[in-house]
């Protein structure tokens, strides 16, 4: 069991990053002018193994990792991926996902189920080809994507859907999104957009609030609160007043939930990072490549989590309006949200 950090908050989840690699040039992510061809994506012998990522995973679990959650970039672009899970899947975790953008979803759906994947999260933001197109950077138009989502749903995977909204773009997807994936039973999250990475632009006058949200959908559809599935879960519940389905809204940056984070992500190449807008990792995969024991290395991991301080969005409500009090900070296509 890992001890408590600063704020009181245990480990939970890990979410693990099996690539820094993605398919798509979402704006907000990895836009194309940065991205472009020239890029240095990590070298395959930067990026951990599948035995390297089933170790690291292992003594997360024993230091209470409960959640596992694969992210990449776009994990499905990594072929041993079904082998990953499995590995997962042999560990005493409640819960295995993945988050994905879904464009290759359909061919790989019952191979995940098969290797013991629980469920996924696909991440649409509008279903018009014209604006999806604008915000993927060209890459995939909806209907692969929606057919990923079906073929998980046949597959047996529970599917959510996390949709990104920004002021004055995609705004106008916002309800049409809502009866679509109501009616076919799968949760869709409403996600305010946040300053991650140092690529995006981000500013606070293009966020769309929670508030601004639930105003909007419940003009269309009537929403009640729900309780949480459990103690810090980072979507707040609604259901629909007339009892088709479900609703969740990720308020990070108007409601912080830094008080609850239990979350510590791994990136591609092996570093620890404590929180989504760390400016700095912790390298597990130097450990995990020398003669150390499975014991050393969890022995660090606690260190690294007792000191934890991170409380990022808690911090940036109360700051200025300016972007980005911290520096540097680490790119979402390293640790996958
Ligand atoms: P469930 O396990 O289904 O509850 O999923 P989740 O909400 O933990 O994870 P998901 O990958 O679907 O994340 C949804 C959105 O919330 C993404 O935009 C994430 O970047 C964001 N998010 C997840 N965890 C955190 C966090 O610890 N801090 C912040 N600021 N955002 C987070
Ligand atoms: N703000 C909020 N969510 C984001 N995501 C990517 N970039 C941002 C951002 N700037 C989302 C993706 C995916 C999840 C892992 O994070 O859409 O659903
Ligand atoms: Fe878009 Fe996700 Fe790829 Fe980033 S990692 S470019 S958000 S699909
Ligand atoms: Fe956790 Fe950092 Fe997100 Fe706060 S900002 S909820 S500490 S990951």
């Amino acid at each position: 069991m890992t001890s408590k950090d600063q704020h009181n908050r245990i480990l939970r989840d890990l979410r693990i990053s099996v690539t820094d690699r993605c398919n798509f040039r979402c704006r907000y992510c990895m836009p194309e002018e940065i991205f472009g061809k020239d890029y240095a994506f990590l070298p395959k012998e930067s990026v951990l193994t599948e035995e390297e990522i089933g170790r690291i995973a292992k003594i997360f679990v024993s230091l209470g990792a409960k959640k596992l959650r694969i992210t990449g970039g776009e994990p499905l672009l990594r072929k041993d991926l079904p082998n990953i899970i499995e590995r997962l899947s042999t560990l005493d975790a409640e819960d295995i996902s993945l988050t994905t953008n879904g464009s290759l979803l359909s061919r790989m759906a019952v191979s995940l189920r098969q290797a013991g994947l629980h469920r996924v999260t696909v991440s649409l933001d509008s279903l018009e080809d014209d604006m999806f197109l604008q915000m993927n950077g060209g890459r995939s138009r909806v209907q692969p994507v929606l057919d990923g989502i079906d073929a998980a749903a046949e597959a047996g995977l529970q599917v959510k859907v996390n949709m990104v909204v920004q002021k004055g773009f995609n705004e106008d997807a916002v309800v049409p999104m809502v009866d679509y994936f109501r009616q076919r039973g799968h949760i869709l999250r409403m996600v305010e957009y946040m300053d991650v990475g140092n690529s995006n632009g981000w500013n606070r006058e293009h966020v769309v609030s929670k508030q601004e949200l639930l105003d909007r959908i419940g003009e269309h559809f009537p929403l009640q609160p729900v309780a949480p599935n459990y103690d810090g879960e980072v979507a707040t519940r609604y259901q629909f007043a007339d009892g088709i389905g479900e609703i969740g809204f990720i308020s990070s940056v108007t409601e912080a939930f830094c008080s609850s984070c239990t979350r510590a992500r791994l990136s591609a190449e092996g570093k620890l990072y404590t929180c989504l807008f760390a400016t700095k990792g912790h390298d597990l995969r130097d450990w995990l490549r020398s003669d150390r024991s499975d014991e050393q290395i969890a022995d660090y991991i606690q260190a690294v989590w007792t000191n934890r301080k991170d409380q990022y969005s808690l911090e940036r409500g109360l700051a200025s309006d300016k972007n980005d009090p911290n520096g540097h900070k680490v790119e979402m296509s390293h640790i996958g949200g």
